[in-house]
Parts: structure tokens; sequence; C-alpha cells
């Protein structure tokens, strides 16, 4: 595996999965692996869990870990051709990768979607430079329109924990206060789609997500109905997609606090096991007593990224 942007990169589920369960019993059983090899974590956002889980994995398989936050101590780049660069930003992006990529073995990219253009987040600009320009397996810890790592870490998750062969999931809209990329809904319905779950997927209208990623996905619009038998609720807010209204790209449509997940929401599913990707807004996604719950599974959630980035870790790391 060179590049890790997608579900279709990682292959066979079953085969990722008990790869997963492989790592989980021994999660060292590969220390040698990465000897003398470097990863390289590049974040142009913030984050807790990537950063730290990503760390922790390359140091499972042996390796030495670069971190370099763009925005905090490196020069600001500039990420269009073409620019006459007499603006704050002193390096671009075409001299700052393979730069970059001199000093290591893989790189990880965070960047996320900058809802200036949605054909340049949908084309991921800026991912697909390091892809072509570092000449190095490469991995998204998150880019403009997926966060792969973490459907992976959903979807270990739902395996561990599962009551039934296949059980149904639901991904439901949340309402927030600000508005964020749609990656990390777009990432867990494309892995639900390649899982062996019964996915359906609820939002308020104008909120339709990618035909790419919902593919043959049921689409609720009625929360109550999308919620009835469920076995996993997977609560994410994003801004409104712009797939049936362009103009209103990256943009906050709704704020119906009626979405949020609260016990009576709880109380129409199959005894269902709550979770989200974190950070989570509190009482605007989901309430108090949901999130500390004892079905709420957001900490066992957050524990396997670290599972997944050392397989996804492992994989590159046999491709060099
Ligand atoms: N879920 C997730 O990716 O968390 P961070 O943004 O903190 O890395």
């Amino acid at each position: 595996m060179r590049t890790f942007t997608n579900v279709k990169d990682i292959g066979d589920l079953k085969v990722a999965l008990a790869e997963a369960q492989e790592i989980k019993q021994n999660r060292y059983k590969y220390e040698t692996l990465g000897h003398h090899k470097t990863c390289l974590l590049i974040f142009f956002n913030n984050s807790l869990r990537t950063r730290l889980s990503t760390q922790k994995a390359a140091r499972n398989l042996g390796m030495d870990v670069i971190v370099l936050d763009i925005n905090q101590g490196a020069w600001k780049l500039e990420t269009e051709r073409g620019v006459v660069m007499d603006g704050d930003k002193s390096e671009h992006l075409l001299e700052a990768i393979p730069v970059m990529a001199n000093y290591c073995d893989v790189i990880g990219v965070r960047s996320f979607a900058r809802f200036e253009s949605r054909e340049d987040d949908y084309t991921e600009k800026i991912l697909n430079q390091f892809i072509k320009y570092s000449g190095k397996p490469v991995f998204s810890m998150e880019a403009a329109t997926g966060h792969p790592l973490q459907a992976f870490a959903d979807l270990i998750t739902i395996e561990e924990y599962k009551r039934k062969d296949r059980p149904k999931v639901v991904l439901t809209w949340a309402p927030h206060p600000k508005a964020l990329p749609q990656a990390v809904p777009n990432s867990f319905a494309d892995w639900m789609n390649e899982a062996d779950v019964d996915f359906v997927i609820t939002h308020p209208h104008g909120y339709e997500l990618d035909p790419k990623f919902v593919r043959g996905a049921k689409v609720e619009y009625d929360q109550k109905k999308a919620f009835e038998g469920a076995d996993f609720i997977y609560a994410k807010n994003w801004a409104c997609p712009g797939v049936t209204t362009p103009e209103d790209y990256g943009k906050v449509l709704c704020k119906d606090m009626s979405w949020t997940v609260d016990t009576e929401h709880m109380s129409w599913t199959n005894n269902a096991y709550f979770l989200h990707c974190l950070p989570v807004r509190r009482n605007m996604i989901v309430t108090d007593d949901v999130i500390e719950a004892p079905t709420s599974l957001v900490i066992p959630e957050a524990a396997n990224r670290e599972i997944s980035a050392t397989v996804v870790l492992r994989r590159l790391l046999e491709s060099l």
C-alpha cells in the first residue's frame, strides 16, 4: 500500500480487521519493521487524537517521528501555482514538499477543507500534491473530504462491540455552532458501505453528502425513523456539502437542537451504542447523560485510533 486516503486503499476489510486484532493483542509485534525509518507528520490544522495516536503507532513499529505544525514555527506556505508571492507566505508547497520528503520515509498529512472552493476541496488539492511531489508513501490524517484513519478505528470499534452479525448503524447529523468539514461523515459512509452492516444516514434537507460517499446507503430524513432498531448511533455535524445547492457549500444551514442526541433519541434505538470521533461539543451534538452512559463508546473508539494507525503504517512500511 503506497497511499492511504480511502477504504479502497486498505483492500479486504476482513483481512484489515484481523490485522487490527493481531496488533491489539501485541502492538509491538512489528517493532523492528520501522528501524531507521522516519515518519513525518504534517499538520496544517489542530489535532489531539491524531497527533498522539499516530506518533504512538509509528513508535510501536520502531519508527522515528518528526511532527511539523505548518502554522506554528514553519514558513507560511503558498499552495497555489502562479501566485505572485508578495504577501505573508514565504515558501511554496512545491519546494517544501520535496524538501520535507528528503528527511523521511513515510508522510502523514492533515489538511482540512478550506471552504473557499468546493472543487479544490473535493479534488483533494493539497493531499494530492503531497502524493504527486513527495515520492514517498503518503497517508491522510484527515484531508478535505476524508478521515480514513478515523473510519477504520470506528469500524474496529463496531466489530468489537456488535451484538449481531449484521448490526444497524446510523450516521446522524447533529447541530454545531461552526461550519465543519464533511471529512468524517464522508469516510464513515465510505467504510460502512463496504462493511457488513445495515447502514442508514439521517440529516436535515440540504445536508446531502456527496454521492461518491453515500453510494447505495439509505438516506432517511426522519431522524426518529432512522434511529428505530439501531445498534450503533454515530453522531457528527457537517456543514452544507453543496450537493443540492452548490452556492451553500460550507455554510451552516440549520441549528435545529431537536437533532441533538439525547436519552429520548437513544430510547428509539435497540439499546444502541453511541459513537463520535471527538472532539465533541456536549449538549450541542450529544447530551452529557448520553456521552457518559455505559453505552457510550467514545473512549474505546479513540483508543482504536492507535490500532488503525499501526495497521496502516505497517502496510506503508512494507511498501518501501
Ligand atoms: N478524531 C480526531 O481526528 O481527533 P483530532 O482532531 O483531535 O485529531
